[in-house]
C-alpha cells in the first residue's frame, strides 16, 4: 500500500518510540530543561524527514538501527529549529503543533537552550557507536551531511537570508534561495542519509538529490500556501504569521494561484526523477503529492 496514511501509520510508532527513548534521565542534567526539550519533540510533528529517511534507506535495504538512528538525529535538528523559528527574535509565534510554542510554556532561556541541547543530542546519536549495514566512512558522511544541511549553507543559513528579506521586496530568485536553505536543505539530507546508510551509488543519490530538491522547495511554498489558507486549528500553529510579519513568501510574490502552479510544477519534477531509480519508488511518490495536498 502506499497510501500516505499506510505509509505514516508503518513507521510513526517506531518513531515516536525511539525518539521517546532518546532524552537522558531527568536528575542526570537539569530537570526543567530535559522537560522542555521533551515537550519540544514529543508533540506530535508530522515526522516527515524521518519518515524520508526510512523510505529512502529501504529501497537499499539499509540496516534498520541505522536507520533509527539518523531518523532520530534529523528529527532533533528539526524540533530544535521550530524551537528557535518561533523565539520572540525570530518569527514570534506562541502556537506550534497544537500547544504553547517553547518559550511560551517555559522561558526564552530555556528555549534557546533546548536548541542547542537538541542540537548535540542529534549528533550524539549518529556518532555513539559504529553503524551497522555500512561503513566508517559512509557513516562519517552521513555526520557531514546532517552538519552542512543544519548550518550556514542550510537552515541556519536560510533562516538568517529569511530574517533578511523580511519586510523588504525580493526577487524569485533570491526568494527561491531562503525556501532552499532554510526547509529544503534539511529535508534532502533525510534522503541523502538514507541512500547512505544503504550504500545507494553515486548516481543513484544524484536522481534522488534532484526529487529531495523539488520535494523541499515544494514544502516550504505549501507551508506559504497554508499560512494563507490552512486555520489555525489544523495547522497547530498561527494561520497568518507570514503576512502579520510580512514575509517574504511565494503567495506574496507570485499570487496565490501562482504558488500553487509552482508546488504542482515542483512535485512533478520530483517525481520525474524518481523514474531514474531502478527501485519501487511508489512511496517516495506517494510523498511527494502529499506535500502540496496537506493541510497541516
Ligand atoms: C514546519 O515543518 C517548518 C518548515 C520547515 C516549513 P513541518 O511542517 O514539517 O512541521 P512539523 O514537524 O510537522 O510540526
Ligand atoms: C521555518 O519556516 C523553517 C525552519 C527552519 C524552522 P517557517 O517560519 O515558515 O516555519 P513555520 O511556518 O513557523 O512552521
Ligand atoms: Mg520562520
Ligand atoms: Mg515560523
Ligand atoms: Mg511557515
Amino acid at each position: 500500500m502506499n497510501s500516505v496514511e499506510s505509509i505514516i501509520s508503518t513507521y510513526l510508532p517506531r518513531i515516536e518510540k525511539n525518539l521517546t527513548e532518546l532524552t537522558p534521565a531527568a536528575h542526570l542534567s537539569d530537570e526543567r530543561l530535559v522537560a522542555a526539550c521533551r515537550y519540544s519533540l514529543l508533540n506530535g510533528g508530522k515526522r516527515l524527514r524521518p519518515i524520508l529517511v526510512y523510505l529512502t534507506g529501504e529501497l537499499f535495504n539499509a540496516h534498520q538501527d541505522d536507520l533509527n538512528r539518523i531518523s532520530s538525529a534529523i528529527e532533533c535538528i528539526h524540533s530544535y529549529s521550530l524551537v528557535h523559528d518561533d523565539l520572540p527574535a525570530m518569527d514570534d509565534d506562541e502556537l506550534r503543533r497544537g500547544r504553547p510554542t517553547c518559550h511560551i510554556a517555559f522561558d526564552e532561556a530555556t528555549a534557546i537552550l533546548v536548541g542547542d541541547a537538541l542540537q548535540c543530542l542529534a549528533f550524539e546519536t549518529i556518532t555513539e557507536c559504529e553503524f551497522i549495514g555500512t561503513s566508517t566512512n559512509n557513516q562519517l558522511k552521513i555526520v557531514n551531511t546532517l552538519a552542512h544541511a543544519s548550518g550556514l549553507v542550510g537552515m541556519c543559513g536560510g533562516q538568517a537570508l529569511d530574517i533578511d528579506a523580511t519586510n523588504r521586496a525580493i526577487s524569485l530568485e533570491q526568494l527561491e534561495r531562503v525556501h532552499k536553505l532554510k526547509t529544503g536543505a534539511l529535508l534532502k539530507s533525510a534522503i541523502t542519509m538514507g541512500a547512505l546508510a544503504g550504500n545507494a551509488t553515486n548516481t543513484e543519490i544524484s536522481a534522488l538529490a534532484r526529487y529531495a530538491e523539488s520535494i523541499g522547495l515544494a514544502f516550504q511554498v505549501q507551508d506559504d500556501i497554508l499560512d494563507i489558507e490552512g486555520d489555525t486549528q489544523t495547522l497547530g500553529k498561527p494561520q497568518g504569521s507570514d503576512l502579520e510579519a510580512n514575509k517574504a513568501t511565494y503567495p506574496a510574490l507570485l499570487g496565490l494561484q501562482g504558488a500553487k502552479d509552482k508546488a504542482h510544477d515542483l512535485v512533478n519534477q520530483a517525481i520525474a526523477a524518481l523514474s531514474e531509480i531502478d527501485a519501487d519508488t511508489g512511496r517516495l511518490k506517494a510523498i511527494a503529492e502529499y506535500i502540496i495536498a496537506r493541510d497541516h
